[in-house]
């Protein structure tokens, strides 16, 4: 078994984390998120989303914790954006708080597609096409999240085949690399290593991630499973923070420290170093007063203050 020596990791805690709140986190809150997760040695940040407020009014602060980060050289900032609407009011900051990368987000499943963003996956491909040309020109990059590529909380079981076509529809409009994502979390290794072979078909391994919930406790099996395939990117929400607005029931995506805990734990580089990530885990956990979500952060957390 030849698993990848390095990995990425993208924290999307500040983003995929906090839009399920109910409580208001302040922006200074994800700001400083932000800032932690960086000094952890997270190299890519999911910060925010320009989506509607009256959709999801904790994205609402989107311009003021953008335009509120102190940024660290080399690290690359992300922001969803659905439609032109959302790509205009990121640009319309100043150009030093422009994301580096837009995400659009679309899904395998229909309903999905008409609950989450409001139309169908056709439509929502002519409406990301010219989002996507217009970040390309001013040079801002673009990832496609594709959800329910496995499961899909209003049509059930979402064929390979629902995959490859979307995969492809993102391809055909410039995505530049796309998320296989398990939006609430009843994916098994066998599945997922399916999806993402489905979007093999249109993407090499370098511009695919993996985005798995953990809902059903299968996320880090997961994770696994997809290194095992050669998958080198993926996404992880620090505390374990999260879960969509438009996925009933679905809980926050794999810990980012349980899966730094796994790849370090089989010899795999992150670059992160997980006592800091612990610290902004247990930050973001303390401002919401619950405690994390991380199994490794908790264990790790409790052993540093019992010796
Ligand atoms: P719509 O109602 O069809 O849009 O929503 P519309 O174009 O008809 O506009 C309606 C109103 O929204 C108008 O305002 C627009 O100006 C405004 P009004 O005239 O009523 O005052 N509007 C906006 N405002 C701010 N920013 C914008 C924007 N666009 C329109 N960008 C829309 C369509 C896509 C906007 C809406 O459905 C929406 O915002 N959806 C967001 C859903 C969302 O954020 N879901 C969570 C993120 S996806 C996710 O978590 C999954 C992921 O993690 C991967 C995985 O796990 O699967 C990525
Ligand atoms: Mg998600």
């Amino acid at each position: 078994m030849s698993l990848p020596t390095q990995v990425k990791l993208i924290d999307v805690g500040p983003r995929d984390g906090l839009q399920n709140e109910k409580q208001t986190v302040p922006a200074a809150v994800k700001i400083e998120l932000v800032h932690r997760l960086q000094a952890a040695g997270l190299k890519e940040i999911e910060v925010t989303s320009f989506v509607s407020p009256k959709w999801v009014p904790q994205m609402g602060d989107n311009a003021e914790v953008m335009a509120g980060i102190t940024r660290l050289s080399g690290v690359r900032y992300s922001v969803l954006t659905p439609n032109l609407k959302g790509l205009e009011a990121a640009l319309a900051l100043p150009r030093a708080a422009w994301p580096d990368e837009i995400v659009v987000f679309g899904a395998a499943s229909e309903a999905f597609s008409q609950k989450n963003i409001n139309c169908s996956i056709s439509e929502s491909i002519e409406r990301f096409a010219p989002v996507v040309q217009a970040a390309k020109s001013v040079g801002i990059d673009v990832r496609g999240a594709m959800s329910c590529t496995v499961g899909c909380p209003y049509e059930g079981e979402i064929a390979p085949e629902r995959v490859s076509m979307l995969a492809g529809l993102m391809r055909g409009i410039g995505v530049q690399r796309v998320d296989v994502a398990d939006t609430i979390g009843v994916g098994t290794p066998l599945k997922v290593q399916r999806a993402i072979d489905a979007t093999l078909q249109h993407f090499d391994m370098d511009h695919i991630s993996g985005h798995f919930h953990d809902t059903y406790g299968q996320a880090l099996a997961n994770t696994l499973a997809a290194l095992q395939l050669g998958v080198w990117n993926f996404q992880a929400s620090v505390a374990g923070l999260g879960g969509c607005p438009y996925a009933k029931g679905a809980t926050g995506n794999v810990a980012t420290e349980d899966v730094v805990y796994l790849l370090h734990g089989m010899g795999i580089d992150t670059g992160i170093d997980l006592d800091k990530l612990i610290d902004a885990g247990q930050f973001i956990s303390d401002s919401l007063q619950r405690p994390t979500n991380s199994r490794a952060g908790k264990a790790l957390f409790n052993k540093r203050t019992s010796t």
